[in-house]
């Protein structure tokens, strides 16, 4: 059997996954079984975020390979610490939860939710309110929080303690808060799987002024629009916010999976022991990995992700067969006149590697992808665009 028969015949049909099979690559090329190179424009869905293979951050998990792989969370070990130190310095945020996934980071985000509610606004105050279309995990608990039917079809029922109001809609937030005692308040400064579409600026200042009044908590998912994604190191940053909660996964590992949930001043102390924990939570190898990751988000690094995004928007705006570009940053949509599907697949037979978003064609680099390459791999999507 060849990979694709053997995973068809023993994976989890799960993913609609593209022909193309990945043996290897460096920085924003990859190359399949078949020896063909792409260029790659989704880095493992915004986690390669220094594309494939980079130097120093294969050199960052290797040498602490070499010392320690993994440690139980019953010790302390410096890179987990460092890296909390890290986030906190660059966030203003105050302690750091570890776990491995988004979806673990957003539910960590819920507990503490959840538990702060408890404390300080008593039991009932459970409810926590995130957008229509928004997506936040995959287990029972993250895919009730997603505001998108799609998802929960098959997986009834789902966690009690969730509302879904529409994006940019201050009123119904505002009605809504009205009416439930909300424990927290929860979104991605750019929807990412529901189609790369940022939020309103004057509706994220409503949101923030509203959880201040009433004491619920506010919590951004950067799982996809953070580490430097956007032009920020994370999305939040745009809008002038200061969020309680912030949950980060993806692309701070590099491409070792990691979920981070960083507590603000409010919610620092909010756990014990017991309250939280995860066998590979804070893992040495992944956490020396990341911190390689964040100290190259320098303003040099974030200024070339805005640099990077002006080009897209420049070279594909008005194009034949472009109808709109959505996003920030290096996360971006593209509304195309002919099914993104096709867009795609013609994308990926000229050597260019975009994934989907809803109906959009998505791109989400490499942060440091070269210019040159950016360049031709947009010529070619103009050129699948307007076939
Ligand atoms: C905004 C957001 N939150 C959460 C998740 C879930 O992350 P994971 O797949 O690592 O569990 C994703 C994944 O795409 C995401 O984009």
């Amino acid at each position: 059997m060849n990979t694709f028969e053997r995973d068809k015949a023993y994976v989890a049909p799960t993913y609609a996954r593209f022909p193309v099979e990945i043996v290897s690559g460096k920085g924003a090329l990859l190359v399949d079984a078949e020896g063909k190179e792409y260029i790659d424009l989704g880095s493992g869905i915004a986690v390669n975020t220094l594309g494939v293979a980079d130097e120093g951050w294969k050199a960052a998990v290797v040498e602490q390979l070499d010392s320690l792989q993994h440690a139980s969370n019953l010790y302390y070990t410096a890179p987990c610490a460092r890296l909390a130190e890290a986030l906190c310095v660059r966030t203003g945020m105050k302690k750091v939860f570890f776990s491995n996934s988004g979806a673990e980071a957003n539910e960590c985000a819920i507990k503490v939710a959840r538990k702060y509610a408890a404390l300080h606004k008593g039991e009932e105050a459970f409810t926590i309110l995130t957008l229509k279309n928004s997506f936040h995990g995959r287990t029972i608990t993250t895919l009730s929080a997603t505001g998108q039917d799609v998802f929960h079809q098959s997986f009834l029922p789902l966690t009690p303690g969730f509302v879904h109001a529409a994006a940019g809609d201050l009123e119904e937030v505002k009605r809504i808060a009205d009416s439930i005692p909300l424990a927290a308040i929860m979104m991605e400064m750019v929807q990412g799987e529901g189609g790369v579409v940022a939020l309103d600026p004057a509706f994220v200042a409503g949101v923030a002024a509203l959880a201040k009044e009433k004491d619920i908590l506010l919590i951004t998912d950067e799982v996809q629009c953070g580490n430097g994604r956007t032009g920020k190191l994370y999305g939040y940053m745009h809008y002038g916010i200061t969020p309680d909660v912030v949950t980060t996964a993806k692309g701070l590992g590099g491409g070792l999976p990691i979920g981070v949930t960083m507590l603000g001043e409010k919610v620092e102390d909010i756990f014990s022991p017991g309250d939280n924990g995860s066998t590979f939570g804070g893992n040495p190898a992944v956490c020396a990995g990341a911190l390689h990751i964040l100290s190259r988000l320098d303003e040099e690094m974030l200024a070339g992700v805005t640099l990077r995004g002006n080009l897209i928007r420049e070279r594909l705006s008005g194009k034949s067969g472009i109808k709109s570009v959505s996003g920030l940053g290096l996360m971006v949509g593209i509304e195309t006149e002919k099914d993104a599907g096709e867009v795609i697949a013609a994308c990926r037979e000229r050597g260019v590697l975009v994934i989907k978003a809803k109906n959009k064609v998505r791109l989400l680099p490499p942060l440091n992808i070269p210019v040159e390459l950016l360049e031709k791999a947009l010529a070619v999507i103009c050129e699948a665009a307007a076939l």
